[in-house]
């Protein structure tokens, strides 16, 4: 079999080939589960000439990797036209971090979109303050205006489009190009379009963070993260994650590479269904706001239309009139939902979301009572039956 590196490659292609090198696979398909710590070296020449040279591909010490993890890497990379490498990192939430430590220093500011998911914006009030670096929280529909919040330490913009729970859709070329010509660096969380729907290095963005945990893996049962850039940024990125120390097991390496090869048919899949049931919601009379990219009702919609090649899974709507309670009895009685923070899984879950008490640049002043649904792979009609009888509950309650 020729090596197809060369290849011109649709995205679904890209998925299944990228990162399947000859020299890692060997005779079998997926390249194997390298458990290591300790890298053996032919002669003390050997070792010596190792601590020269610093990237995937080479064996030096169990930390750095091996055949499993640079495959998942290079794969990831091979989706961001432009990038330079991956690194990944034992979470998503360790991918945002060591991203970010990766270009801030003392004295240095953050602005972060006021939709970010609440850990980063912990990270970011917490250990970043410890460290003397400050936080301000931008509108995440500012667009190019951010260039009136940028001061003389302004370091980097932490972008995450649409953010998880609300979902606006934000102007990353805008908000790139302005971040570009002050000499700021921006890092956008990626991990809701993944590269397959948002190629984020092409929209201007200098490091692609995902939460490979969700869509990546697939099946709910690894946490991982990533994060992508291209030359300027990649020595530091790189470097810092192995300053800290971060490592991902060739396991869970393994467990999102096979998780990689199937996002093309599962995204769609997502995706499919997901509209069909983000539009049935947008017909029942309990229902406002059905906060879904691909719908008008979605701030930035129109971004997702002009920059976005698809739409995932994770949505959240309104209840009208909804409550604690109703909101409660609503997913309670919900049978295929499960009930479960993390999304990007082939099972459909349910949980209740309160935005205002994760803002404070722009207040979150929406009535009713929000529901947020990660739509996975079962029928999407089963998926609605499941639904209709909840909207009985949320009556039943209400009466
Ligand atoms: C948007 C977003 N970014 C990052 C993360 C963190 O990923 P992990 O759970 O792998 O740490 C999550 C997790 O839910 C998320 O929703």
């Amino acid at each position: 079999m020729a090596d197809s590196k060369d290849t011109p490659k649709q995205p679904g292609t890209q998925a299944v080939t990228g990162g399947r090198r000859k020299e890692w696979t060997e005779a079998v398909v997926n390249p194997p589960v390298w458990r290591a710590s300790t890298h053996l070296y032919d002669n003390v020449a050997s070792l010596r000439e190792g601590l020269k040279t610093n990237e995937d591909g080479r064996f030096f010490y169990g930390r750095r990797g091996s055949p499993t993890q640079w495959s998942l890497a290079e794969a990831i990379t091979e989706m961001e036209p432009g990038a330079a490498g991956t690194m990944l990192y034992p979470s998503g939430s360790a991918a945002v971090t060591g991203a970010m430590l990766s270009v801030l220093a003392p004295g240095d500011e953050v602005l972060m979109t006021d939709n970010a998911y609440d850990p980063t914006r912990s990270f970011a009030d917490n250990f970043l303050k410890r460290m003397g670096i400050s936080t301000r929280y931008y509108d995440p529909l500012i667009g190019a205006d951010i260039a009136g919040l940028i001061k003389e330490n302004t370091r980097a913009i932490l972008l995450e489009s649409p953010g998880s729970l609300t979902f606006e859709i934000q102007d990353v070329p805008a908000i790139c190009a302005v971040a570009r010509d002050a000499g700021i660096v921006t890092l956008l969380d990626n991990t809701w379009a993944t590269s397959r729907f948002f190629p984020a290095l092409s929209h201007g963005v200098d490091i692609s963070i995902i939460a490979a945990t969700k869509y990546i893996v697939g099946h709910s049962d690894v946490m991982i993260g990533s994060a992508t850039t291209h030359g300027k940024y990649w020595h530091r990125l790189r470097r810092t994650a192995q300053q800290l120390g971060q490592v991902v097991s060739p396991d869970d390496a393994y467990l999102a590479s096979r998780g990689l090869r199937t996002l093309e048919v599962r995204l769609k899949q997502h995706e499919a269904s997901a509209l069909k049931i983000a539009h049935w919601l947008k017909a029942r009379p309990e229902v406002g706001l059905v906060l879904h990219p691909a719908l008008p009702d979605c701030p930035g919609h129109e971004l997702w239309q002009r920059d976005f090649s698809g739409s995932s899974g994770l949505f959240s709507f309104q209840l009208l009139d909804g409550d604690e309670q109703s909101r409660a009895a609503f997913i309670d009685a919900l049978a295929l939902f499960g009930i479960g923070y993390s999304w990007g899984g082939y099972e459909s879950l349910a949980i209740p979301v309160d935005p205002a008490k994760h803002r404070s640049a722009v207040p979150w002043n929406e009535a009713g009572a929000l529901v947020r649904l990660n739509i996975g792979l079962e029928d999407p009609d089963d998926l609605i039956a499941d639904l209709a009888k909840g909207f009985e509950a949320f009556h039943k309650f209400q009466s």
